[in-house]
């Protein structure tokens, strides 16, 4: 008897694909980030990333009732201030751009999951995510800052705070700072595993934070490196993270994979601004099919073992999964 086997029996019909389907994707596993900037009326559009904005606060709260609308697992915010100063000062102003926004959103949708990315780099005038001595971004003084910054996103209201400056001893220095203001109930996702990528290039377009000289090697993660990446989880983990992002997305699915094997607390990845750049090119040259190319891609996130999926496409792509949803 040849074949023996036969597996397509099993993907004959579109109702025993849905009943074989082993990974679902839907729009609860969906984070979108929206980049905060001063101003009223503002809706700059990112030129490398068509369809995001600068948005000022008012703009935001249009996207944000929009998330909850669709089901989205949250948004995360990016605060692109105009003015930065070495110090990155306005990250730990309470009328900073990142707290206002947090109130605004939060009066707005209280129910909406807000999460706000926590470093530097916006803020900074030299772009990089820590504090400088002469051209060395130094590690400890910048802990205290991202442990004020921590403290008056909380006071502001978020839901969870994401630092993402890969600074040696970031998740204890603001686990602390947090338990020692009274806010040992907010929750920090840690951008554990994150490589100096060229995949970032559109982001620093919409956050205006491209290093004045240099680059982030000294801090991010050699791409060609796997053990080291489960070590900074380890140690984010031991520092009391309470979940643990791989970052870029699909370049790096095996150090998902990896991480979701490895530890019992959530794990995030960011499908980052040079993937989304590169769906958008092709679609507008009509190379690619947009809609399948982004499904197929986060339901890939999801079977490498991603809880969340930090994406620009959140909101297209929650809408798309509600028309597809069956009956
Ligand atoms: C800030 C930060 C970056 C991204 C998220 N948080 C940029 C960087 O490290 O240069 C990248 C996100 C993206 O490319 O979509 N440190």
């Amino acid at each position: 008897m040849f074949p023996a086997h036969r597996p397509r029996r099993l993907r004959s019909s579109p109702a025993i694909r849905r009943l074989t389907r082993e990974t679902v994707l839907a729009p609860v596993h969906l984070i979108q980030p929206l980049f905060i900037v001063p101003g009223e009326g503002v809706k700059n559009p990112v030129a490398s990333m068509p369809g995001v904005y600068q948005l000022s606060i008012d703009q935001a709260l249009e996207p944000a009732r929009q998330a909850l609308a669709l089901g989205l697992g949250g948004v995360i915010l990016f605060g692109v201030p105009s003015v930065k100063d070495a110090a990155g000062s306005d990250a730990v102003d309470p009328e900073g751009i990142v707290q206002r926004a947090i109130r605004a959103i939060k009066r707005e949708t209280p129910e909406l999951y807000l999460l706000a990315d926590l470093c530097l780099c916006e803020y900074t005038s030299h772009g990089h995510c820590g504090l400088l001595k002469g051209h060395e971004v130094d590690n400890d003084p910048t802990l205290e800052i991202l442990g004020r910054a921590a403290v008056s996103y909380a006071q502001a209201g978020v839901d969870m705070v994401a630092p993402s400056g890969m600074m040696d001893g970031m998740v204890g220095a603001i686990r602390r700072a947090l338990d020692g203001a009274g806010h040992e109930s907010l929750p920090i996702l840690s951008y554990a595993v994150k490589y100096a990528s060229a995949f970032y290039g559109p982001f620093r377009d919409a956050a205006e934070s491209a290093p004045q000289f240099g680059d982030r090697r000294s801090y991010q993660m050699d791409p060609a490196n796997r053990r080291e990446a489960l070590r900074e989880v380890d140690l984010d983990l031991a520092e009391g993270a309470d979940a643990v992002m791989v970052k870029p997305g699909l370049a790096y699915l095996d150090m998902v994979r990896e991480v979701r094997d490895r530890v019992e607390v959530p794990v995030a990845a960011y499908n980052v601004s040079g993937e989304y750049a590169m769906v958008k090119a092709a679609a507008e040259r009509g190379w690619i099919d947009e809609r399948r190319i982004v499904l197929e891609s986060l339901t890939a996130f999801r079977r490498a073992g991603a809880d969340w999926i930090l994406t620009y496409h959140a909101a297209q792509a929650a809408q798309w999964l509600r028309e597809e949803a069956p009956g």
